[in-house]
């Protein structure tokens, strides 16, 4: 059923590049002619006087929401773009400060690293901007919800299942996965819609970027053996010629960084502060080959300076504030946490779960952790806490100390037991 007479509004997750652009061109121009050719369904003849007054099968509407998650973007120049490409709306939604003190935080919290590497960079921003688009498209009564992401990647998965966990009659649309466009066709399509096209784009990278760091694919980096090129990287610098080492002195309360060398800031500011100081050393520089959901392995190029110390400062302070069983457990934990959100799953009961476990471990995660900056590293050289369990007296090797040491004898003697057994009983059998 076409239903003619209601205007067909699509809200799409617009990022301001070439890709977007042309999806927000397609829908608006051609998008229902090219869905009904391909599940076979005809809107009648052409003198139907239903479609009399239509020249295209286009949406009525295109609403392009740009969502600022701490990336650099023109917004003039996305605007322009979006406009040329047709769109009768251009939404700019702030969610930086959002963005930092929810999924930065939690990812913090839980140190984060995919396969013990990666950050997730990217998988914390797609939660964020799905969510403001779904808002917006049932604000306005949209029929569909749209990203730009191909069928390849984890994207997709991350945009869909938070479209779905706030929406599940949205309608979604995947453009890039319906219809695979090479880079040439869409700078043609651009030219020939009169959209511009920046030479940049015309990079061979495909570039991520927010507040918590940047992910950088494709052009000679598909090789997994070539070096990847210093071209690409925006954050940080060559560790060659770095700056002499200098010390930060990061600040937590209950888990969370508050405070950069004294200054307490928000959470969004302390991350862009830290990313200007670690970047020019080449620290959270990551080379990895990586496990998509999709089942393939790609290359990645990562810089996420703060984030990597971040990460780093906030398990040293664990270490002197959580019991062994607690940080034991939280290790297992943090890994699934890390995989649910890297697959798409931020919305979810299982993320939930753990993450209300992070939070009640984190409950006396205050105190300072002392970082040194260095070519390519971030050191931990100092931590402290008025909850620590770490206790001097006890730890200490020089006088004074209180380690009850005659009962480790007994300690000893109790834990052995089993292996004695074993052993005794390994014994007989080869005396059979
Ligand atoms: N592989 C990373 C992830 O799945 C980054 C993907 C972001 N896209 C890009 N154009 N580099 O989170």
């Amino acid at each position: 059923m076409v239903e003619i007479n209601t205007a067909r509004i699509a809200v799409v997750a617009f990022s301001g590049g070439l890709d977007t652009s042309c999806i927000v061109s397609w829908l608006k121009e051609d998008w229902y002619g090219y869905d009904d050719v391909q599940r076979g369904r005809t809107h009648g003849s052409p003198t139907s006087p239903l479609l009399q007054n239509r020249v295209h099968y286009g949406f009525d509407e295109v609403v392009a929401v740009l969502v600022d998650v701490g990336q650099e973007f023109d917004l003039e120049a996305s605007i322009e773009r979006a406009r040329a490409a047709g769109a009768d709306d251009v939404v700019l939604v702030d969610c930086k400060a959002a963005f930092a003190e929810e999924q930065c935080a939690r990812a913090i919290k839980a140190n984060a690293l995919y396969e013990g590497k990666y950050p997730l960079v990217s998988a914390l921003s797609r939660p964020v901007i799905a969510q403001a688009v779904a808002e917006l498209a049932e604000e306005l009564g949209a029929e569909a919800v749209v990203h730009g992401c191909t069928g390849k990647g984890n994207d997709q998965l991350r945009f869909e299942l938070s479209f779905k966990a706030h929406n599940p009659d949205l309608r979604v649309i995947a453009p890039l996965r319906d219809r695979i466009w090479t880079r040439d066709e869409e700078i043609e399509y651009a030219l020939a819609k009169g959209i511009p096209v920046q030479a940049t784009q015309a990079s061979p990278f495909s570039i991520d970027e927010n507040l918590f760091g940047r992910a950088i694919e494709a052009g000679a980096l598909e090789d997994p053996w070539a070096a990847p090129p210093e071209e690409p990287y925006a954050l940080t610098g060559d560790p060659a010629s770095a700056p002499a080492p200098a010390e930060v002195t990061i600040e937590f309360e209950a888990g969370v960084p508050v405070a950069l060398d004294g200054e307490e800031l928000p959470l969004a500011e302390l991350v862009a502060k830290l990313n200007g100081l670690a970047g020019p050393y080449g620290i959270g520089r990551i080379d990895m080959i990586e496990n998509r959901a999709v089942g393939i392995k790609s290359r990645e190029v990562y810089e996420a300076p703060a984030a990597m110390v971040l990460i780093q400062a906030h398990s040293a302070l664990e270490d002197v504030v959580l019991t062994k069983d607690e940080a034991r457990i939280k290790r297992g934990l943090e890994q699934r946490w890390t995989e649910l959100v890297y697959e798409g799953l931020w919305f979810s009961p299982a993320r939930e779960a753990i993450d209300a476990f992070v939070d009640r471990t984190q409950e006396l995660v205050d105190g300072e952790v002392r970082v040194e900056l260095r070519p390519n590293a971030a050191v931990v050289t100092g931590r402290r806490s008025p909850h620590m369990l770490y206790a001097e007296q006890l730890a200490s090797y020089g006088t004074g100390e209180t380690f009850p040491h005659a009962a480790a004898e007994g300690f000893i003697k109790i834990s052995s037991l089993e292996v004695e057994l074993a052993a005794a009983r390994a014994r007989a059998k080869t005396q059979v």
